[in-house]
């Protein structure tokens, strides 16, 4: 059996900007600072294919040649192929994104939701480390994503996000885009939305531990101590490297 890879490089997709960089994977940490380029507008997978392609060709001259690439995506991904687009040009619904991207690099690319590989990341590296049982990563940010790891084992793309909340679509209710958009304080959100939110999730799934990503995550002092749940609900510890990390790791396995 092959060793397995103890570098590999991890580009992390987002609306505001396309980040990488080559990740120590017995770590989880970078071996050089990250590189970000602004998501091109509109999101479409020529224009993100064209940024991954520099931010590849800017490390993998450093990195061993068979070094894994993973690369993240907001939306569900079924063998390479982006089955959902919420928050990025409709154009990516139906498209081999992982494809376009080895076409680009010349070689082999992993894609993967981005909540997915930061579920892993948090799990093997951070907030979650070592932790069994039902994990449920959720990432508050434009839309949320979810990373659902059992005993350590991810389930892909669970759009739980995308659940229905009081008729709506959860997303557009409990995300920190909603909060920002309704300007709602950290109380009003956490009351009206979240709890609600991880309540029905809760119901649902019965699990051990959530963890909250996202950019707002590094305020969570101020909300998640204000919500009532049977699961203790605990701020990711990655930021907004897990995407990175997360990529990284699952490109190697
Ligand atoms: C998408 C998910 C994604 C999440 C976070 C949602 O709108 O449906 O696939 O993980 O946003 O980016």
């Amino acid at each position: 059996m092959a060793e397995k890879p103890t570098v590999a490089l991890g580009i992390d997709i987002g609306g505001s900007g396309i980040k990488g960089a080559p990740v120590d994977l017995l770590t989880g940490e970078f071996l050089e600072d990250r590189y970000k380029i602004a998501t091109p507008e509109p999101s479409t997978p020529e224009a993100m294919a064209e940024v991954v392609g520099l931010i590849a060709k800017k490390f993998l001259r450093s990195l061993p040649e068979d070094a894994p690439i993973g690369v993240t995506i907001p939306g569900l991904v079924k063998r390479g192929v982006v089955r959902s687009a919420a928050n990025i040009d409709k154009s990516w619904k139906g498209f081999d994104g992982e494809s376009l991207f080895s076409q680009t690099l010349g070689r082999h690319v992993h894609l993967v939701n981005d909540a997915d590989a930061a579920g892993v990341a948090e799990l093997r590296y951070g907030a979650a480390k070592g932790k069994d049982g039902l994990v449920i990563l959720t990432t508050l940010g434009t839309g949320i994503g979810i990373g659902l790891l059992y005993d350590g084992v991810l389930i892909p793309n669970a759009e739980l996000g995308h659940i229905e909340l009081n008729g709506h679509d959860a997303e557009t209710r409990a995300a920190a885009s909603a909060k920002e958009r309704e300007g709602l304080s950290y109380a009003e959100w956490a009351t009206d939305r979240l709890q609600p939110y991880y309540a029905f999730l809760e119901f649902l799934l019965s699990p051990d531990l959530f963890v909250v990503g996202g950019g707002v995550s590094r305020k969570a002092d101020k909300f998640l101590p204000l919500l009532r749940l049977e699961t203790p609900i605990i701020p990711a510890t990655m930021r907004n490297a897990a995407g990175i990390v997360g990529a990284a790791a699952l490109a190697a396995d």
